[in-house]
C-alpha cells in the first residue's frame, strides 16, 4: 500500500520550499523504503531550490540522509527491514568497466528507485541527487541503502552521504594522505573542514587550512588544522612554502571551485606532491597556466569524484572511527531542526554561519 508522508518540495525557480504531502509507493524490484531519522541541509539542495541544477520542478529535496529500513522489494538482499542504513547518490551496476575496475563511482549504469514519488495530485516529484530525504519516508533503490553501526546518532551519520564524505575522502581516497605528510586544505567550509579532519585522521603532521574568513579558520582548527592562513591578508602560496621548508605541501586540497583558488593549490603543492580538487566550479571559469609550470612539476594532478568513495567499504570505517573517538564528525552537526525550518536553513548556510543544519524526524 502506497503511503502519504510530509516531505519538503521545492515548487519552482526561486519559490520557497514548503512542506507537503507526499506519496511514497510500496518498493518495487530491487526497492526500498527507508523511515529518514535524520537528513542534512547542503548547497545542492539550495542550488536544486534555484533551478541551478536541472529544472525538473517540483523536487523532492534532501539528500544526506541516515534512517532505518521499513520494507524492501523483490530480490533485496543486501538490506532488509529494521536495518540502519546512510543513503548516497545512487546504486552502481557491478559489472561495468568502472565498476569491475574498482571504480564503481565512475560506474556508467547508476540508478535510482524505478518508481516515482507523487504529489496527492499524482505530480511526480523529482528526489534531489535520487534521494529525496526532507520527508518521513523515501524511496530508494536498495543498493543506495549501506549499513552501519546503529549506535552512532542518525543525524551524524547523514553526513557521510555527501559533503563529509566528499572532503574525508578526497584526503584519505584521492589524495592518499600519509602519515607524516604535509597537507594544505583551501576554503574551510563543510568539505574542506571534513578533508581537514581527513588529513588529520590519516596522521598528517601539517595540516594547514586557508581560508578569507577568520571564523571559518577558528573552527577548522577544532578539526585537526594545526596551522591557519588567511588569503585576504597573506598570499597563501608564500605561506604554504614557507611553512613546509620551502617546499610545498605533499597534498594541496582545493574546496572552493574557484579559478584563483585552482591556481594557489597547483602552486602551492610541493613538486612531486598530489593536488585534489574538490571544489565544483562554474561552467563558464577558465584556468590559464604557463604550460612550462604544467610540465615542470610532477606529482599529480586529480580531481574527487563524491570522495571517490565506496559507501560499503567506507561508511561503516567512518562509522567505526567516531564511535571510537577518532573522527569528530558530530562538530559538523551545527543545529538540529524540523522539516518546516529548511527554508530558514538555507538563509543561515547562505550567510555562512553554520557547517551543518541538519532535520530530525
Ligand atoms: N580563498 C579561500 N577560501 C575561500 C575563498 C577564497 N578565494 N572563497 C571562498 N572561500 C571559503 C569560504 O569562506 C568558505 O569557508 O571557502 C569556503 C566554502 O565553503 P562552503 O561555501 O561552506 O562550501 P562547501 O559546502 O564546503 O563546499 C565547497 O566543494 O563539493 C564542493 O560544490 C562544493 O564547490 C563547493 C566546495
Ligand atoms: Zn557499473
Ligand atoms: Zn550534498
Amino acid at each position: 500500500m502506497a503511503q502519504e508522508v510530509r516531505g519538503v518540495i521545492a515548487p519552482g525557480k526561486n519559490e520557497p520550499v514548503r512542506v507537503e504531502t507526499i506519496v511514497v509507493p510500496d518498493p518495487g524490484p530491487g526497492e526500498a523504503v527507508v523511515r529518514v531519522q535524520a537528513c542534512g541541509v547542503c548547497h545542492t539542495d539550495l542550488h536544486y531550490k534555484q533551478g541551478g541544477i536541472n529544472d525538473e520542478f517540483p523536487f523532492l529535496l534532501g539528500h544526506e540522509a541516515a534512517g532505518v529500513v521499513e520494507s524492501v522489494g523483490e530480490g533485496v538482499t543486501d538490506v532488509a527491514p529494521g536495518d540502519f542504513v546512510i543513503l548516497n547518490w545512487r546504486a552502481v551496476c557491478g559489472k561495468c568497466r568502472a565498476c569491475e575496475r574498482g571504480r564503481p563511482w565512475y560506474c556508467f549504469d547508476t540508478h535510482n528507485a524505478r518508481q516515482k514519488m507523487t504529489l496527492t495530485d499524482g505530480t511526480e516529484l523529482s528526489p534531489a541527487l535520487g534521494i529525496g530525504a526532507f520527508a518521513e519516508k523515501t524511496l530508494v533503490a536498495a543498493g543506495q541503502c549501506t549499513k552501519v553501526d546503529p549506535s552512532v546518532s542518525p543525524a551524524v551519520a547523514g553526513l557521510l552521504g555527501c559533503g563529509v564524505m566528499a572532503g574525508i575522502g578526497a584526503a584519505i581516497n584521492t589524495g592518499s594522505v600519509g602519515r607524516g605528510d604535509s597537507v594544505a586544505v583551501i576554503g574551510c567550509g563543510g568539505v574542506g573542514d571534513a578533508a581537514i579532519a581527513g588529513a588529520y585522521l590519516a596522521g598528517a603532521a601539517k595540516v594547514i587550512a586557508v581560508d578569507i574568513d577568520d571564523r571559518k579558520l577558528e573552527t577548522a582548527r577544532t578539526m585537526g588544522a594545526t596551522h591557519t592562513v588567511n588569503s585576504k591578508e597573506t598570499d597563501p602560496v608564500e605561506a604554504i612554502r614557507e611553512l613546509t621548508g620551502g617546499f610545498g605541501a605533499d597534498v594541496v586540497i582545493e574546496a572552493v571551485g574557484r579559478p584563483e583558488t585552482y591556481k594557489q593549490a597547483f602552486y602551492a603543492r610541493d613538486l612531486a606532491g598530489t593536488v585534489v580538487l574538490v571544489g565544483v566550479p562554474t561552467p563558464e571559469m577558465k584556468l590559464e597556466l604557463p604550460l612550462l609550470d604544467v610540465f615542470g612539476r610532477g606529482g599529480a594532478l586529480k580531481s574527487s569524484w563524491y570522495g571517490d568513495c565506496l559507501p560499503s567499504r567506507d561508511f561503516p570505517m567512518l562509522i567505526d572511527l567516531h564511535l571510537q573517538g577518532r573522527l569528530p564528525l558530530d562538530k559538523f552537526v551545527t543545529e538540529t531542526i524540523q522539516l518546516d525550518e529548511v527554508e530558514k536553513a538555507f538563509e543561515r548556510m547562505h550567510r555562512g554561519d553554520v557547517l551543518r543544519s541538519v532535520v530530525v524526524l
